[in-house]
């Protein structure tokens, strides 16, 4: 046991870490005290979820992000931190990982990633969603000496409601079952890499247990490579029919990206990270999927299930 990591997790029971907590619970031998830091806000709302965290053997330790004496107790007898907060508090890990650092027991971070590879090329840099964290990391470059970190970058989330999935925006891209219908970004022959949830969970668990080849690493992982197309043909497969499509081309898609940020609309970081993706940044020469022993993951045809039974539970 005593060589076990004992893990603290931040944003658990958020859209990811929901996932990453139940793969981390479900590999629960591979390490030692695993622990969720929260907010009393959340520990009331949440009754249910808390409840099936605690019934898991995770203990709850309620406090305020915010506050540099409840972090401190809370990181006392843990040597792994994993975040995965969610976009509007990416910066609030900056503190985080500076405790860290200074801490004599918390030796890796491994920060809220789990998306697109902000270090992908010399444009990633300016790209406005990938600000904070590119603020985190370089954060964490500046503590280096004191606390390792590496960096989970799985892509897209593929599954329903995710990118195989309908959208409120249709021309961002679509594939709405019940119309079957589909909107096609780029020509639709553009390969882009797609993770499932539950496959993030599981690259996260996998990283923790390989740490030796994952520290101070970007480690890009995925499910699988696919087009939009590919998605498309998969959809007529399991519904049995043709689909109508529709197609939003790259030139058009930045228009509609710029003026989502010119009107300060919700979706302008979604319509940036889905340019990005269909730029291609996605793709990589090799993946590191076999460098942590993941292998296994989830399908095309699984997700596009998925994304099926999902919609018709949806529309009833
Ligand atoms: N690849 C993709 O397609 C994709 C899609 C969505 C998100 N992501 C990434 O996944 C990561 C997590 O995102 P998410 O959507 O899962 O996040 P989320 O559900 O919005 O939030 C996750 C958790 O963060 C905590 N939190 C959120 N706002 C907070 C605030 N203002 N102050 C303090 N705590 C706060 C809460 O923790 P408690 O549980 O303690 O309440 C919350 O449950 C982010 O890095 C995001 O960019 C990737």
């Amino acid at each position: 046991m005593a060589d076990k990591s004992n893990l603290l997790m931040f944003g658990a029971t958020g859209a990811i870490g929901n996932y990453i907590i139940k793969a981390i619970i479900n590999s629960k031998d591979a390490f030692g005290r695993i622990a969720v830091f929260t907010s009393a806000n959340t520990v009331a709302s949440k009754v249910k979820e808390i409840d099936a965290l605690k019934q898991a053997g995770v203990e709850i330790i309620t406090g305020d992000i915010a506050s540099q004496d409840d972090v401190k107790a809370a990181y006392s007898g843990f040597d792994t931190v994993i975040s995965a907060l969610g976009r509007g508090a990416i910066a609030s890990q900056i503190p985080l990982i500076q405790l860290a650092a200074e801490s004599s027991n918390i030796k890796r971070f491994v920060p809220s990633e789990y998306g697109t590879d902000i270090e992908y090329g010399p444009a990633s840099q300016h790209e406005k969603p990938h600000q904070q964290k590119l603020k985190v990391r370089a954060a964490l470059k500046e503590v280096q000496g004191q606390l390792e970190h590496a960096y989970v970058v799985t892509g897209p989330y593929g599954d329903y409601p995710f990118y195989i999935g309908p959208a409120a925006e249709p021309k961002v891209g679509s594939f709405d079952a019940t119309k079957k219908h589909a909107v096609l970004l780029g020509d639709g022959n553009g390969r882009i890499s797609l993770t499932s949830r539950p496959d993030v969970g599981k690259f996260v668990v996998h990283t923790l247990t390989h740490w030796d080849v994952a520290r101070n690493r970007a480690m890009k992982v995925n499910s699988f490579t696919t087009t939009p197309r590919g998605i498309l043909e998969e959809f007529e497969k399991q519904t049995n029919s043709k689909w109508t499509v529709d197609y939003t081309p790259l030139e058009e898609l930045r228009r509609i990206e710029k003026k989502a940020w010119e009107n300060g609309a919700p979706i302008a970081t979604v319509c940036t990270l889905r340019r990005i993706w269909t730029e291609g940044s996605t793709l990589y020469d090799r993946r590191d999927n076999e460098d942590i022993g993941a292998v296994q993951t989830e399908s095309l045809e699984d997700l596009v299930r998925g994304s099926i039974q999902g919609q018709l539970a949806a529309s009833q």
